[in-house]
């Protein structure tokens, strides 16, 4: 399995996806950038673009940034086995590890600052599913995508 991370952003969250990457530097984590590079975009391309790099293997977990990080964890939940969590505090960006099992982490450019937003990506790295009980409703999950 790939270990490298995929990130992406549109205009809103561009700061904190560098900020990002800096941080994943100074751990010493892989990651791929799929822009953009702080030009105006529509969110759903760059959802779009990480979303098919964990679909293909190309990585295996996902960070995306917007304004809000609502538009693009919408645009992320499209797809085939993306479980996309939009966090802005670190109890839900543990939770939806140890429940979820949340694949893609959204954040909000307009919403967290780079403190917060780095304390949310290291819990969501670091934290592992639960299984059990939590597996049986991913299940259920993967299931409605296949109605
Ligand atoms: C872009 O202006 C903004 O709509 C987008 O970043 C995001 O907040 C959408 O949910």
């Amino acid at each position: 399995m790939s270990n490298k991370i995929a990130l992406a952003c549109d205009h809103g969250g561009y700061e904190l996806k560098e900020a990002t990457k800096k941080y994943l530097e100074s751990k010493g984590i892989e990651y791929v950038d799929f822009g953009c590079n702080g030009e105006s975009v529509n969110y759903p391309e760059y959802a779009h673009k990480l979303c098919v790099s964990i679909q293909d293997g190309t990585c295996y977990r996902g960070i995306l940034f917007c304004g809000t990080g609502i538009g693009i964890s919408i645009a992320a939940n499209k797809h085939k086995g993306i479980r996309a969590a939009c966090c802005s505090d670190t109890f839900s960006a543990r939770m939806t590890r140890m429940h979820n099992d949340a694949n893609v982490l959204c954040m909000g450019g307009r919403v967290v600052g780079p403190g917060l937003a780095l304390d949310m990506v290291e819990l969501f790295l670091n934290t592992e599913f639960e299984g059990g009980r939590h597996q049986t409703r991913v299940d259920m999950i993967t299931a409605l995508e296949n109605d």
